[in-house]
């Protein structure tokens, strides 16, 4: 809807949820430090059953829902993950498996494929054995590059995405050489985005202004040697930017996660949001939960927005930025993102950099050392309940 007279725009009747991104367990082999499930996911342990997401799927695509993320957790873990990728094919869904990998064997990728899953992505951690293993905390280095392999070999191109942050950004021309070695199409070199695990990981994890600089010349440096042998995508954190990204393409206009719970989610990290009731597919309808529900309209548009993003000329262009952003660092879901140069809480931001840069200084020899609290059952129930109790 167009700004009205003071320049604001309204909750619009918004358009359809594009992508659909179904979080189908919470369950994962792996335990990296970075994760962006919920910090308490352990204490949503429940699932939707296969004709649940059926539904879900059913009507996300009568919405007009056209992209259909699979993943987790490890999606994997689900034994009806073909069935749920032929139903979704049979709407018509494009269906984008985001996998680490593990439980990707020969015969499962001959029923995926069989099934119509047309594209998979795999993380990697790192180019080397000691670093992957270490930020996942499992030996899956050697698994990874045979799944790989098979990937290819099934006839997918092979999309490879891998996290980035201070441990391993000195690597990305030897991450580059993997994805180049195992023949990836694609690389998505995924700079750390400080939310759920990794907010709590953050000083372990900051990298160095420095740092990225020069990962971003080696990566200039690849495209302009293999060109469009393997497409590199490089994303510049937050923390170092002036202005915020339009997250989430905009609150309510694009984006539809479902949690493996039912719970619906304006964003993948939504959940620890706090006033936000969010609504849950079993007891409402898709169409009513992402045209009429709060949370999906909280953030829709303009109108809510605070100083100094309301009387700004750039609200349209990035809609005020990342929500969970704002509250992580600010304590208010509704502030302007700090990630902004104008935003009150830019400030904080500049302090959590400069404190990441002392503590990678502090532990330069013993990086490795330096205490990560990796994703487990264990740390999500002891985080979710000190939360809970205050703490
Ligand atoms: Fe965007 Fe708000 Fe910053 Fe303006 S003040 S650039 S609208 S975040
Ligand atoms: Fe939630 Fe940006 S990650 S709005």
């Amino acid at each position: 809807m167009p700004p009205n007279a003071a320049g604001w725009s309204e909750p619009a009747p918004p358009g359809p949820p594009l992508w659909l991104l179904a979080e189908l367990t919470y369950r994962c082999p792996l335990h990296c430090a970075f994760c962006s499930n919920p910090v308490d996911y352990a204490r949503h342990a429940e699932e939707l059953d296969t004709a649940q997401w059926c539904d879900v799927f059913t009507q996300a695509r009568a919405l007009g829902a056209v992209q259909l993320g699979l993943s987790g957790g490890e999606p994997l873990l689900r034994k009806d993950l073909e069935t749920l990728v032929r139903h979704a094919r049979g709407l018509g869904f494009y269906t984008n498996l985001i996998t680490s990998g593990v439980g990707l064997t020969d015969a499962r990728l001959a029923a995926l494929r069989e099934a119509g899953l047309d594209h998979i992505q795999l993380s990697f951690q790192d180019s080397t054995r000691e670093l992957n293993d270490f930020l996942s905390s499992t030996r899956t280095f050697e698994l990874k590059q045979r799944v790989a392999r098979l990937i290819k070999a099934h006839g997918y191109p092979m999309v490879m995405n891998c996290v980035l942050h201070r441990h391993n950004l000195p690597h990305v021309g030897t991450i580059i050489e993997l994805a180049l070695q195992l023949g990836a199409e694609y690389l998505e070199l995924a700079n750390t985005q400080y939310y759920g695990w990794a907010w709590e990981n953050r000083l372990a994890l900051m990298p160095t202004r420095e740092q990225l600089i020069e990962a971003e010349a080696v990566v200039r440096q690849y495209r302009a040697r293999i060109g469009r042998q393997c497409q590199l995508l490089f994303v510049v954190p937050d923390y170092f930017e002036e202005r915020p990204k339009k997250c989430m393409n905009g609150w309510g206009t694009t984006f539809l996660g479902v949690a493996p719970d039912g719970t619906a989610l304006p964003c993948h990290a939504a959940r620890m949001l706090p006033d936000l009731v969010l609504p849950n597919v079993k007891t409402g309808t898709l169409r009513d939960i992402w045209q009429h529900s709060d949370a999906f309209r909280r953030f829709r548009g303009t109108q809510w927005m605070p100083q100094p993003c309301r009387s700004c000329e750039h609200r349209e262009a990035d809609l005020g930025g990342c929500r969970c952003q704002a509250f992580l660092v600010t304590g208010d879901a509704a502030a302007t993102d700090p990630a902004c140069a104008q935003a009150p809480g830019h400030g904080r931001l500049r302090e959590i950099v400069l404190e990441g840069r002392l503590a990678a200084a502090q532990t330069a020899a013993q990086a490795r050392e330096y205490p990560m609290v990796f994703r487990s059952d264990a740390n999500s129930l002891r985080l979710g309940s000190s939360r809970n109790s205050g703490g």
